[in-house]
């Protein structure tokens, strides 16, 4: 309730800013002409006495006019360029101009999470574990509602007594072995999960394999930390605090803007966006590597120096919002210089996007809502696809 009403004044000064009321089109033309020819005159002649008086108030009345026809054809002109869903912002920008990267170098070093939560286990620590992030892949002895998954398919009663780590957690659960430092082989066979980590299926359970490349060669650079470049070994399975708040200065306990993404270092859109992008921008491809996720990159960097990305898909009308609106945001930023980012919709660790209805009305609403007929009601339901994370079938077996 709070949240609607602080949404209604918010969304009127929105309207403000980028003159897309419903109201314009028509409010100005009967209104302002109504209530200004009937009222002035009529109440100017009887009370003034003096025609300079009048002269000055037709003056004034005049001018109201004139300046109210200027701004509701500024507006007018703005609405025509900010509400075509269909309009495709002209590049401006190159996203490889600004900084550096550290393509092709070797991974820092890094305080890993069990450091980090050592002192933020009572803000961070609480939540980690339910987070989409901390829980991409875990071990077994960590997750036994996943155990209990797997050995409730009889076809992986030999294979699934290896699987060492589970991998996903939302909509899909895969199968991870450890083979040597640094790298996993990956199980074809995997469950379908409905919100709730139910179980609603399985895929290939009937002729469980391992491959011993996929994961590094496909996977390892987004759903892992620190994969070095030459060998495509990762440093720590999962997502590390590292791969958000990249190589942490522990003097940020003493000066909070030496770390990304703390309060103090949030506001820099292009860095900040590289840094989601890194791993949410699928499809994506690096240039060193021809791996289809970057090439070491360390939070700070551009990642765009290495990292390319066909952008339009942001106008792919049949991609999904869910994947859709990433991209779409990404260039919105990347080429042309907005500042809304990621982090005025999602707060991560609060697992929340809850924000984002207090975020500036553009195009990218209109990604998921009716925005044409400010309608804001919650969007309808979507499916988020992927080949390369291989969740694009809905075939069962
Ligand atoms: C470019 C980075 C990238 C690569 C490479 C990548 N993924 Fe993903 N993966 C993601 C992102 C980002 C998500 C979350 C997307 C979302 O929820 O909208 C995801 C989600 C998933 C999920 C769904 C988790 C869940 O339960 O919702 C699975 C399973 C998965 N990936 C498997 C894989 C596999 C297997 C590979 C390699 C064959 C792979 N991914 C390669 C970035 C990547
Ligand atoms: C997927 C990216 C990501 C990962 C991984 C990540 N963080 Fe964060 N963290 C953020 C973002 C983004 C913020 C900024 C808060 C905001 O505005 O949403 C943040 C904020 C924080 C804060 C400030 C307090 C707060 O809740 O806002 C702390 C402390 C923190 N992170 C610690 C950690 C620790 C410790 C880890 C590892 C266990 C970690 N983070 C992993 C993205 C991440
Ligand atoms: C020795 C204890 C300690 C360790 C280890 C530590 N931090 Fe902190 N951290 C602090 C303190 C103290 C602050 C400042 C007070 C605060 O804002 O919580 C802080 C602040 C932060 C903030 C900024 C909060 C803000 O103001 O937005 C982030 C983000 C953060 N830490 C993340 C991390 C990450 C990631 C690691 C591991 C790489 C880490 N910290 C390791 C104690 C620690
Ligand atoms: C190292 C790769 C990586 C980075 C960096 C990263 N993400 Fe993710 N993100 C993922 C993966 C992988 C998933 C899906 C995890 C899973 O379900 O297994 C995910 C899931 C999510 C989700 C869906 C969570 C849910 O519960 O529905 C959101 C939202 C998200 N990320 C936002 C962000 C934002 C914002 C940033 C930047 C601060 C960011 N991510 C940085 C890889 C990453
Ligand atoms: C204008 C606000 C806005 C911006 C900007 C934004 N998002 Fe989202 N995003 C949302 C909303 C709202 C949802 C839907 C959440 C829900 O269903 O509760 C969402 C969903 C997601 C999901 C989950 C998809 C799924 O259903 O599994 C991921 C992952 C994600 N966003 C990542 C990102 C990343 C990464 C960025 C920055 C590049 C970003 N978003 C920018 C508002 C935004
Ligand atoms: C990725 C999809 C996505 C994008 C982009 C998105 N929304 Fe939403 N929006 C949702 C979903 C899902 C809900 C319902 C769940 C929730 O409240 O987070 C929602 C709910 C809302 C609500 C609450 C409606 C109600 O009746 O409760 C408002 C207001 C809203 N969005 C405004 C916006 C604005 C403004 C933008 C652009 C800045 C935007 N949304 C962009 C997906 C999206």
């Amino acid at each position: 309730m709070a949240v609607k009403n602080i949404f209604k004044q918010n969304r009127s000064d929105v309207d403000k800013r980028i003159g897309k009321s419903p109201r314009l089109p028509h409010s100005p033309s009967p209104h302002l002409p109504v209530s200004l020819t009937p009222h002035l005159p009529v109440s100017l002649t009887p009370h003034l006495p003096f025609s300079t008086d009048r002269l000055r108030a037709i003056v004034l009345c005049a001018a109201v006019l004139l300046f109210t026809f200027f701004a509701v054809s500024r507006m007018a002109r703005a609405q025509q360029t900010t509400s075509s869903p269909t309009a495709t912002p002209a590049p401006q920008l190159n996203p490889a101009a600004w900084g550096s990267n550290h393509a092709g170098k070797e991974v820092p070093e890094f305080v890993t999470s069990g450091e980090c939560l050592f002192c933020h286990r009572n803000d961070v620590g609480t939540t980690w574990g339910k987070n989409a992030h901390g829980l991409t892949i875990v071990q077994r002895e960590d997750a036994p509602q996943f155990k209990e998954i797997l050995q409730g398919q009889s076809k992986l009663a030999a294979t699934g007594k290896e699987v060492e780590f589970f991998f996903g957690s939302r909509h899909r659960l895969r199968f991870l072995k450890k083979i040597g430092y640094g790298k996993f082989a990956l199980l074809n066979a995997q469950a379908t999960l409905a919100t709730n980590a139910k179980i609603t299926g399985w895929l290939n359970a009937d002729n469980p394999t391992w491959d011993k490349e996929k994961f590094a060669n496909s996977c390892a650079g987004c759903h892992t930390t620190g994969v070095d470049a030459k060998t495509k070994a990762f440093s720590s399975f999962g997502h590390d605090c590292y791969a958000c708040h990249g190589v942490v200065d522990l003097e940020h306990t003493n000066d909070t803007s030496l770390i990304w993404l703390s309060k103090k270092r949030k506001s820099d859109a292009l860095a900040v966006t590289s840094i989601c992008a890194s791993c949410h921008l699928r499809e994506g491809k690096s240039k060193s590597t021809g791996l289809p996720y970057p090439n070491n990159f360390v939070a700070g960097d551009n990642l765009f120096q290495d990292f390319q990305v066909d952008f339009s898909q942001a106008d792919n009308e049949s991609l999904n919002p869910g994947d859709r609106h990433v991209y779409r945001n990404v260039r919105d930023v990347v080429m042309n210089g907005k500042q809304v980012t990621c982090l005025n919709c999602h707060v991560v660790h609060a697992n929340s996007s809850s924000k984002h209805r207090l975020t500036v009305k553009t195009q990218i609403c209109s990604d998921c809502h009716d925005t044409e007929k400010n309608i804001y009601k919650p969007a309808t339901p979507y499916t988020v696809k992927s080949a390369l994370c291989e969740y694009d079938s809905v075939k069962m077996n």
